[in-house]
């Protein structure tokens, strides 16, 4: 390829809305130009990565036997109305109708199509297992689109679905895929963790998150450094950090503390540490009776240290609050407290409120907390004797750095990651939803048992920069590079030498297999080589004059600090042996 061919569009300075740096560097580079909010076009340079991660994705899949297939962008109401999903998926799905008023979506996921396949096509357990999957857009109408094409309206995922006559080899196609995604991230060269992650609904262990590693990362990852113990922040139990309660050893007393609506301030008021207090979560359930209809409102005090953070995730697995929760309104928590919030605690409740208590707050003698009374807080508080034992105790908080490992192998620490891959086990739901079966060997027909696995392709492009640029720009691993290597001739115009040289390498690169592109664009050496050092390509050859007359030419990798003199008449397979091929 030649660059005066080609298409490059470098940017000097990035739009002010981009708020990290893939997303600035892929517009500074030319990879994606914005169109609307979380909608982008991919220019030749960027769809070039896209594509090299498609390929890869592609070749992993089908060497573990799974079969590309293409399903619609458009779907029919009708197959989400089989799953009720049509009214459970809410705004992120994008809906509209046909000129004959009937309902579509576009896919934001493709369970239901392909389920609708398999109950069609797949009629014996002769046919079991089977895998299909897809490389294609996808639309989902996120709420907050953001970091460009990282977190996207539209963008481009591998979704791949498994059918399998039992639990057993349902298990082994999760196995199969879990294996595949380890082999594709490792190809792209990314460095990468396995997490454990939450099921919702579907309940099981069977839901890994493959995770880039990068500070800018939306998840959270929790891992021990001394065992293989990994998973999302989310579903990371946190152990009781106090084995037994000891016994009361203080006198419960209400405690001015005026305007010190946190635990950070009431404890550094009170010149106490922040272990010692408890911090109040209210939350409501909107109550429904037999027949669907409003049943009144259910408030909740969640009970967490003060230094400790409430999980949701696991707030939501509490009995009583799986159906759904929210936040009390200051309306409701004035009604059932009798105070604002800042000051709010378990003792002397006047009204009906369920307590739940983390398991470390349920161990904690001789604690602070709110009063229910503007500027005043408890000291001293313990249960059994000023409050009664906690109705409920549950894992509520976020496990912190220094936790003890859930499997009693170390303690826990915490880095940031972006989820660019999932492998779930579905069980039977869609299965049983739509009534997909297959005859079994006993001639009985039996639902399928399924998984999910996605990859985000386009997200992969946006987290291997957050982990792979400097301040000139992107450093590609040589798997995703849009060129393995530029050949950057100073003087194109003005010396015949060069141009020959020049001309002469690309031709043995290409021969050789390696995707190189020469800048023939005749540009001063500075606006070449910014150029070639922000879109990111990973080896650079140039060839001067002075060079040329010792018979070397400039040899530099993107990450290395200065550039290796060649002879001439090796320079074609010192590059060649420099480049990954794969
Ligand atoms: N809005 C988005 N933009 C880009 N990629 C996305 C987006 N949402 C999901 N993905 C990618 O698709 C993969 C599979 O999606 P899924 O697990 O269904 O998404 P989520 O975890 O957001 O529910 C994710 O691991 C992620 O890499
Ligand atoms: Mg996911």
């Amino acid at each position: 390829m030649r660059a005066s061919q080609f298409f490059i569009s470098t940017l000097k300075e990035a739009p002010s809305d981009a708020e990290i740096v893939s997303h600035t560097l892929m517009l500074r580079a030319g990879f994606i130009r914005k169109v609307a909010a979380g909608i982008y076009s991919y220019l030749p340079m960027g769809l070039r990565v896209i594509r090299k991660v498609e390929q890869i994705v592609r070749e992993e899949m089908d060497r573990a036997g799974a079969l590309e297939l293409s399903m619609p962008l458009v779907q029919p109401a009708e197959l989400w109305q089989e799953t009720e999903r049509w009214e459970t998926m809410g705004p992120e799905m994008l809906r509209f109708k046909d000129r004959h008023e009937r309902d579509f979506a576009l896919q934001p996921t493709s369970e239901e199509v392909v389920t609708d396949i398999a109950r069609q096509e797949l009629r014996s357990y002769r046919q079991l297992p089977k895998n299909f999957y897809q490389i294609q857009t996808k639309f989902r109408d996120e709420r907050r689109p953001r970091f460009g094409i990282m977190r996207g309206r539209e963008f481009t995922m591998k979704d791949a679905y498994s059918f399998d006559r039992d639990v057993a080899a349902a298990g082994r196609s999760y196995e199969a895929m879990y294996a595949a995604y380890g082999r594709i991230f490792d190809r792209l060269g990314l460095t990468y963790r396995a997490v454990a992650a939450d099921t919702g609904a579907i309940g099981g262990d069977r839901s890994h998150e493959f995770q880039v590693i990068a500070d800018t990362g939306e998840d959270a990852l929790v891992y021990c450094p001394d065992s293989d113990y990994a998973a999302n922040i989310e579903l990371a139990e946190a152990l009781p950090l106090l084995a037994s309660r000891a016994a009361p050893a203080r006198a419960l007393q209400k405690t001015p503390t005026p305007g010190k609506a946190t635990c950070p301030d009431v404890a550094e008021l009170l010149g106490v540490p922040l272990a010692t207090t408890v911090k109040s979560l209210v939350l409501a359930t909107d109550d429904v009776d037999a027949a669907g209809k409003p049943a009144g409102v259910t408030i909740w005090l969640l009970l967490v240290r003060g230094d400790h953070g409430l999980n949701e995730v696991k707030a939501g697995k509490v009995a009583g609050l799986k159906g759904g929760f929210r936040f009390a309104t200051e309306g409701e928590i004035l009604a059932h407290f009798g105070c604002k919030p800042g000051y709010l605690g378990p003792i002397g409740l006047k009204q009906p409120v369920r307590i739940v208590a983390d398991r470390t707050v349920a161990n904690m003698a001789d604690f602070v907390c709110g009063a229910n009374e503007a500027d005043f807080h408890y000291t001293g508080a313990n249960w059994g004797r000023d409050l009664p034992e906690p109705e409920l105790v549950a894992d509520l908080r976020n496990v912190v750095e220094g936790d003890p490992s859930p499997d009693g192998r170390g303690v826990l620490a915490i880095q940031r990651g972006i989820e660019v891959g999932h492998v779930f086990y579905l069980g039977t739901k869609y299965s049983k939803a739509m009534n997909a079966t297959f005859l079994d060997e006993d001639g009985k027909p039996k639902h399928f048992e399924m998984g999910c696995y996605g990859i985000g392709v386009t997200r992969i492009v946006g987290a291997a920069i957050e982990q792979n640029h400097d301040a000139r720009g992107i450093i590609w691993p040589d798997a995703l590079a849009p060129f393995r290597v530029v050949v950057c001739p100073v003087g194109w115009g003005k010396s015949e030498a060069v141009r020959g040289e020049a001309l002469k390498l690309h031709e043995r690169l290409l021969a050789a297999g390696v995707e190189a592109i020469l800048d023939d664009r005749d540009e001063r050496p500075g606006v070449m080589f910014a150029d070639w050092e922000l879109i990111g390509v990973p080896h650079r050859v140039v060839l001067g004059e002075r060079g040329l007359k010792e018979g070397v030419a400039e040899y530099q990798g993107r990450r290395d600090e200065a550039a290796t003199k060649v002879p001439l008449g090796e320079l074609a397979a010192f590059v060649t042996a420099r480049v990954q091929l794969q």
